[in-house]
């Protein structure tokens, strides 16, 4: 007899099969029993029937609790009624742990309840598809980019200086060496990456203290940075588009039953996968204003800007060349208008906000030293960063991916605390 897992039943019809996995919900009436059964691979309806299973068997099933685990053996079927589906005629069932009674899915539950409980409530359907899809979207980024020469180049998490300003810093005593910070972003070291490697990603976990609690918020999120020598901000901005629409298709080729799941409108995804539209800052705001926005032209977007911005768009919009006071320090200045940087937010559409934030950066020594004296940086601990400016230094770009506010869009979740096992916000670390 074989060991199967549920995803792979439909290859091995009307054969004697072993399933191993958990009850997902169980019900009976009169001779039949019926067990919702999951594997992590899927799910799928196994039936009992008291005559066949013998009627001591029939009442130990029939006393599995929800989340109980066990042994299956039966007889995969075509469904009877669901075209495409199908059910397990149970020959034999072996209990491995019947489970204490389960905290989740008898009734309605509050988010809080649910976080409390992130350790259980990662098995719900729902779940179990946000993070099967946050699986392919990793993957599928690190596809592309190995498939455009990228290579992964791990930046420290634990490091002596800020990359996006003072502001949302995590420090902790480092022995004698004084403070040192939880990285906001792998960026200032993948540009050492560049010099030797050429292009280079990193893709690991990154800190914001973030004082925000929008359901667009984490303090601890992941972040893939790429980042390539020779490329600028046009070519930039190419790269980001290219990887965007290459994971939207690599999602609708490989997800649609977590899409269904999760009740994602997959046209309105599909029809993202199309040429992006551009705006400059200047522009977007006077879009904005026009539409009764009250932002002026110095400053950052809103969400609810975000939001007016991309109404009625299908697909994601840029918005580049801002002024140079709301973005980072490492930003080239923008030759035609020496009061802009060459950077670009890439706003999702339907409300979900910025996905990328990236830039061509400043590779002339001199610039980027006056730009981090004029904001009173410290330059000691960015000494080996302005280094880089003095040793062959190239026109460079790169961007960083927040993966959870693309999981976000690509799943359609409301909040972004469901795209991530365990959610850190600022009132949550439990479990
Ligand atoms: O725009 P950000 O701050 O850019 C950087 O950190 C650059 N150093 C990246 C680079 O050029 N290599 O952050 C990048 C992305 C944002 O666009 C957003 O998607 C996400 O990270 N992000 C957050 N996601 C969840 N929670 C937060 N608190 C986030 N802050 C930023
Ligand atoms: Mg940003």
């Amino acid at each position: 007899m074989c060991d199967l897992f549920v995803k792979d039943i439909a290859g091995h019809l009307g054969e004697e099969v072993r399933l191993k996995g958990w009850v997902r919900n169980i019900r009976s009436s009169g001779k039949l029993l019926f067990i919702i059964f999951r594997d992590g691979t899927g799910e799928i309806q196994a039936v009992a029937f008291k005559p066949e299973l013998g009627e001591e068997l029939f009442e130990t099933a029939k006393k599995l609790s929800l989340e109980s685990s066990l042994i299956l053996k039966g007889i995969p079927r075509k469904h009877q009624k669901l075209e495409g589906e199908y059910e397990l005629s149970i020959t034999s069932i072996e209990v491995i742990q019947y489970a204490a009674e389960y905290p989740i899915g008898k009734k309605e539950h509050g988010p809080d309840f649910l976080l409390s409980n992130r350790h259980l409530w990662i098995r719900s359907s729902k779940q179990w598809a946000i993070l099967r899809l946050r699986h392919r979207i990793y993957y599928a980024i690190t596809e592309y980019l190995h498939s455009q020469g990228f290579f992964r180049f791990d930046s420290p998490i634990l490091t002596p200086n800020a990359c996006e300003g003072t502001t949302t810093l995590f420090e902790l005593e480092y022995f004698d060496e004084g403070l040192a910070y939880l990285s906001q972003s792998g960026q200032l070291y993948l540009e050492t990456g560049i010099m030797s490697l050429g292009r280079v990603y990193d893709f690991g976990p990154v800190f914001r203290a973030e004082r925000s609690k929008t359901r667009k918020h984490l303090t601890e999120f992941w972040m893939m940075d790429a980042e390539a020598a020779f490329v600028d901000h046009e070519e930039n901005m190419q790269i980001q588009e290219e990887l965007i629409r290459y994971i939207i298709r690599s999602v609708l080729e490989n997800c649609l039953p977590e899409l269904n799941v999760l009740e994602r409108d997959i046209d309105t995804l599909r029809k993202a996968d199309a040429p992006f539209k551009r705006m400059t800052h200047y522009e977007a705001v006077e879009y904005l204003r026009a539409k009764g926005s009250e932002i002026t032209h110095g400053s950052d977007l809103g969400a609810q800007d975000e939001v007016l911005l991309t109404e009625g768009s299908e697909v994601p919009i840029f918005i580049e060349r801002w002024p140079k006071e709301i973005k980072a320090f490492y930003m080239k200045r923008d030759p035609e208008n020496p009061s802009l940087v060459l950077g670009n937010d890439l706003i999702a559409p339907e409300g979900f906000g910025e996905i990328i934030g990236g830039s061509q950066r400043e590779d002339d020594h001199d610039m980027l030293l006056s730009r981090m004296q004029a904001e009173n940086m410290p330059i000691e601990p960015y000494q080996w960063f302005l280094d880089l400016r003095k040793y062959g230094s190239v026109p460079h770009s790169g961007f960083g991916v927040g993966l959870e506010r693309l999981i976000t869009w690509m799943s359609g979740t409301r909040h972004i605390r469901e795209t991530i096992p365990f959610p850190r916000m600022i009132y949550r670390i439990y479990p």
